[in-house]
């Protein structure tokens, strides 16, 4: 059985004090047991998120992180910081990440193979632009994408990774993909991997679904056979909303 989980990407929203009132009410919110939720604060305030976490199962996340060990890197927070403060797990590829900032699936591969190295789990951002796909182009570009930052990861090393399949069309734009949508690419995706790999391992990574999941599509979303929960942008600084979602499997 693959694990399901739901995570919320708070992007550049919530300072101290609205940190503080989320988790508040999200931790009024009882979990379901077989459900791994997690949330994934600004750097700023992972500490103050791992803190008043600690006696609740949901994990912390940071959005991102450098490939460095250390050094000249202005602005930037190493594997290290982060395990330092507590976090064990990092996003890396968000499309905000790859659009905005310019990150490449080089550079990913880097940020990939030092958050392994690091021992930090890694939930794993990629998806096609409307054009791939009105161009028939989005399998060659997600096979693409995932060849080159994770495909030369050895077979075992994967038990730190989870997939987020985001379209960026889907991202904050209010469109979801549709359940046969999303369906149709988790089942290519796993294809890949066993063909990568095999099929034991296939069956085993997590893909999370990623772009405009609501409380009122989750569960249309969650019921799909290689869908194993998502990644939740504006919805995830609702408490209630992510709650409801987390509740949708
Ligand atoms: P959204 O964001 O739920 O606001 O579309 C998802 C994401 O960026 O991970």
């Amino acid at each position: 059985m693959r694990k399901q989980i739901v995570a919320g990407n708070w992007k550049m929203n919530n300072n101290t004090l609205e940190t503080e009132a989320l988790i508040e009410r999200l931790i009024q919110h009882t979990l379901p047991e077989e459900v791994q939720v997690m949330v994934a604060p600004a750097f700023t305030q992972l500490s103050q998120t791992v803190n008043l976490l600690k006696q609740q199962p949901i994990m912390v996340a940071a959005q991102n992180m450098n490939a460095a060990d250390s050094g000249a890197h202005t602005g930037e927070i190493s594997a290290s910081m982060l395990k330092g403060v507590g976090v064990h797990t990092v996003i890396l590829g968000h499309s905000e990440r790859r659009s905005l900032y310019g990150e490449t699936d080089r550079l990913l591969q880097a940020k990939v193979s030092k958050a392994i190295a690091e021992e930090l789990d890694v939930i794993f951002c990629f998806g096609e632009e409307l054009h791939h796909r009105k161009e028939n182009k989005h399998f060659d570009l997600v096979k693409e994408q995932l060849s080159s930052a994770l495909f030369n990861l050895p077979k075992a090393t994967w038990i730190q990774i989870v997939l987020a399949y985001e379209p960026v069309w889907a991202i904050g734009t209010g469109e979801t993909a549709s359940p046969e949508q999303a369906q149709e690419m988790h089942a290519f995706i796993r294809q890949l991997i066993e063909d990568q790999y095999d099929a034991n391992l296939a069956n085993q990574v997590a893909i999370l679904y990623g772009g405009s999941v609501k409380p009122s599509n989750a569960k249309e979303i969650f019921s799909m056979q290689d869908v194993d929960g998502g990644l939740i942008g504006g919805a995830s600084l609702n408490a209630e909303d992510f709650m409801a979602i987390v509740n949708a499997f």
